[in-house]
């Protein structure tokens, strides 16, 4: 299971590319707001750190217009995937960039219907999220699932990146379905970690550790 990191904060990305937990990262035009930074600027510092693909989104909503975006966003770097809306118009812009050998990752999905346009338009991921389904009552992971079954069913290559990702749990879930890719916020991969049998655990050994008296360096 590769691991994107969700976010524009280079310091955050970096932390966990250390470690090797950053196999790509998204972005977002909220994510890009947030950031406070220029989106070219910004979208080049991360590429540059990080080997994967690294998703920069369109703000256009005509295709012709997202295929202009979409060739500025991949000169940047050539790890660029160019982020593409669920929409008719982002369907054909995703045909277009792909079949020029872009990198796309269609995002906003919400169906399995939507998931197998945007396969059959060519992206090399599709970002179904889960966090904003469980918002409105229904369960996210279902759709992971579905989504899952049917490119099994037909053999699609397209990558199912789970996206809005809120929890530990859905990053769990998403391995047990198989999704390819999770992207997540930081804070929710680096509190895989904790277990309070850990820290239990942890503390009797160093209470049992200082009564030896002993030291090891
Ligand atoms: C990533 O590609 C998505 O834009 C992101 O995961 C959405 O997350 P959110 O629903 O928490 O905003």
């Amino acid at each position: 299971m590769k691991f994107f990191v969700d976010t524009a904060e280079v310091d955050a990305i970096a932390e966990l590319n250390d470690l090797g937990m950053a196999d790509g990262v998204t972005t977002n035009p909220s994510l890009i707001m947030k950031s406070g930074r220029d989106i070219v600027e910004v979208t080049k510092e991360i590429a540059e750190m990080i080997d994967g693909p690294v998703s920069a989104e369109v703000v256009a909503l005509k295709a012709d217009a997202m295929i202009e975006e979409g060739r500025k966003l991949a000169k940047i770097a050539d790890n660029i995937a160019v982020k593409v809306p669920l929409t008719w118009d982002g369907l054909k812009a995703c045909k277009v960039l792909s079949s020029a050998g872009n990198m796309v990752n269609v995002t906003l999905c919400f169906s399995v219907n939507q998931a197998i346009l945007a396969a059959k338009a060519g992206a090399s991921f599709i970002s179904p999220f889960i966090g904003r389904l469980d918002d409105i009552n229904l369960d996210g992971m279902d759709l992971i699932a579905d989504i899952r079954e049917v490119y099994d069913n037909y053999g699609f290559e397209t990558e199912i990146l789970a996206a809005s990702i809120r929890s530990v749990n859905h990053i769990a879930d998403c391995a047990r379905i198989g999704a390819d890719v999770i992207t997540s916020p930081p804070n929710v991969i680096k509190a895989m970690v904790k277990h309070p049998l850990t820290d239990n655990g942890l503390a009797a050994f160093m209470a049992d550790w200082e009564k030896t008296g002993q030291n090891i360096l």
